[in-house]
């Protein structure tokens, strides 16, 4: 586990990243491609969104935040709940967020293969990673807020490890020490709901979802992200377009 995108460890380049932004990013990012879009592409920034719907051109779709709200210009934030509101067949969602989308980026430069992970998807995740990596490294990868360490994710990740090790619990892996803190993590809180509440993040969206109701209710966000396991889909890097990681 790596509880920042940069201490990706050296000696597990070239292996397999599961990464993690529960709040949202990831959770969001998962949400559109269970709900039929074509691909979701993360770009690097702002501008690099832009260049992308003006080269991809039509049923491409803008969505991302800053402090949480959507983007001026961008066609949708970065809301789960938005996500599963409707059916994006036809479309592309290019996304970039503050955290959850440079973690992928990142990421990228050390790791074979990329999925992103979250909650919701946690089991189908870990066991898309073990297919993929066919005993090799895994690697978790936990985007952090602003470069700082974050329980949201640190807790995600260790639910994640907790499905990589299995019911019992025993594993060829050896885990490192970020490994062996998340997993602890998990035995900390109930259930996934009181962890994400007690997470600065997410008490933020907690606090936001009151100040301006033309966005959808931040607190459901919360919500729908500490669901754990009720999607099967798994969002994966096949390949690049542009500066965009193209995830399907
Ligand atoms: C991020 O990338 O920092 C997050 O997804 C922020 C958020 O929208 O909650």
């Amino acid at each position: 586990v790596s509880l920042l995108p940069g201490l990706h460890p050296p000696e597990q380049r070239g292996g397999t990243a599961l990464v993690i932004d529960v709040l949202r990013a990831t959770t969001t990012a998962t949400t559109f491609l269970e709900r039929g879009a074509d691909a979701v592409m993360f770009a690097p920034s702002i501008e690099a969104a832009h260049a992308l719907r003006a080269s991809l051109g039509t049923g491409t779709l803008l969505a991302g935040e800053r402090g949480g709200l959507r983007i001026d210009g961008f066609d949708l934030g970065n809301s789960p709940l938005d996500a599963a509101a409707r059916e994006w067949g036809g479309h592309t969602l290019v996304m970039n967020t503050t955290n959850g989308t440079d973690a992928a980026h990142t990421a990228v430069q050390a790791a074979q293969h990329v999925l992103l992970a979250c909650l919701r998807n946690a089991p189908a995740a870990a066991a898309r990673a073990q297919a993929l990596a066919q005993g090799g490294d895994i690697t978790v990868v936990c985007a952090g807020t602003d470069g700082q360490v974050s329980l949201d994710d640190c807790y995600t990740a260790g639910v994640v490890v907790r499905e990589l090790l299995g019911p019992a619990g025993e594993t060829d892996f050896m885990l490192n020490d970020s490994a062996q803190m998340v997993l602890a993590l998990t035995a900390r809180w109930p259930g996934p709901q009181a962890a994400l509440q007690a997470s600065a993040h997410g008490q933020r969206l907690l606090g936001m979802g009151d100040i301006d109701l033309a966005f959808a209710d931040l607190a459901l966000d919360v919500t729908f992200c500490a669901e754990l396991g009720v999607s099967d889909c798994v969002p994966e890097l096949r390949g690049r377009e542009a500066e965009g990681l193209v995830f399907r």
